[in-house]
């Protein structure tokens, strides 16, 4: 059996990912610290799959401990979700988000050169793009300065591993471009849980109509868009994970012909702040508690993405719509509630 190892995969996409990858016929293993995932992940994905995935408790900024995993199992290809991802706590603490998302992925390179593993997923971000001049983005679109330093360290990534490829000439990537990832599996037993406290949306609309948050405060409603609040192009997360099985099967099957293949993953459609609470309080009947507050910084104004790349390489297209991002994001929400599993 094929087998993927993928970073993160407590995580909210690691995890949804490693269903889809199961499902797929792959065997997977695991490497996560828990900081701001939970362990009981791995015992609903095994009561979905069926399957019990390894994991290691390993900081990827831990060189020795990551090296025990690639001692232990020979990898087909690598998929890197394990970072840092709060575009306000990156300006907050720009030195923690360098250190870990820099080195965790330096660390992973290295190893994968020392074990012979030619084939990484990388886990980037629409938030590389900036402020786009033209919108939808494609994956030509130029890169303008990143607003956060949460995306600088996606920008820097990119360029480490096309760095590392030009001396490691076998070595080929995947780097995929998530706009934004949201709702949650259709099992409703997995969903998005960080221990860290939620500061995307979604979460945060359902965190608020369930009362664990008094009101939402809308960042921003003088933005140069058809309703004053930003833009934005919500993914399914389950779409979003089998775009990581293809991007396997693209590596492995020889289809890449560039040494590093950049790839938009987004839904094509961009909504306002507005239409996603309003998609939520169709779907749920529950009226919203919020409010119009200031802009957040690092915020960019509008994104949304070209997937044309993605349908034409890898053969995928998303399936699922705002209404059911939204839907599954509030059941996932009312069933976490109930169990307790925050
Ligand atoms: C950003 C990145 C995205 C990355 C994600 C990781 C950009 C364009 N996108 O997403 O690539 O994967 O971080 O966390 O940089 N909002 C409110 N009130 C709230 C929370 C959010 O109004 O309480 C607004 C934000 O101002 C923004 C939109 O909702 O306009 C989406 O915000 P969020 O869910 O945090 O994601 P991004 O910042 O777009």
């Amino acid at each position: 059996m094929t087998k993927i190892l993928v970073t993160g995969g407590a995580g909210y996409i690691g995890s949804h990912t490693i269903i889809d990858l199961i499902s797929a016929g792959y065997d997977v293993v695991s490497v996560d610290n828990f900081i701001n995932s939970s362990v009981e992940t791995f015992s609903k994905i095994k009561e979905i799959t069926d399957k019990t995935v390894t994991n290691f408790a390993a900081d990827l900024c831990d060189y020795e401990k990551l090296e025990e995993v690639f001692q232990k199992n020979k990898f087909a290809a690598v998929i890197h979700f394990a970072a840092l991802k709060s575009v306000g706590d990156s300006v907050a603490d720009p030195l923690l988000y360098y250190h870990n998302n820099l080195l965790g992925l330096i660390n992973l390179l290295k190893l994968q050169a020392k074990y012979g593993v030619k084939n990484l997923i990388f886990s980037s971000s629409c938030s590389v793009y900036g402020n786009a001049d033209k919108l939808p983005v494609t994956e030509e679109t130029p890169l303008k300065e990143a607003e956060s330093p949460y995306a600088r360290t996606k920008q820097i990534c990119e360029e480490i591993i096309m760095d590392f490829q030009k001396v490691n000439p076998d070595f080929r990537s995947v780097i995929l471009r998530y706009f934004n990832p949201a709702g949650a599996h259709s099992s409703n037993m997995i969903g998005e849980s960080p221990h860290n406290k939620a500061n995307n949306l979604v979460p945060i609309i359902t965190e608020t109509a369930i009362g664990k948050r008094e009101k939402l405060a809308v960042f921003g409603d003088d933005y140069p868009t058809r309703d004053g609040t930003c833009i934005r192009d919500f993914i399914h997360i389950m779409d979003l994970a089998n775009a990581h099985t293809r991007s396997v099967e693209f590596l492995l099957s020889g289809k890449a012909t560039e040494s590093s293949t950049i790839i938009n993953l987004g839904s094509g459609t961009g909504s306002t702040v507005l239409e996603v609470i309003h998609s939520f309080e169709k779907v749920s009947g529950q009226k919203l508690n919020y409010m119009m507050a200031h802009r957040r910084e690092g915020d960019v104004i509008a994104v949304y993405a070209d997937y044309s790349k993605a349908k034409r390489l890898l053969g995928w297209v998303p399936e699922r719509d705002l209404d059911t991002v939204m839907d599954t994001a509030w059941k996932w929400e009312l069933k976490r509630n109930e169990t307790q599993d925050r």
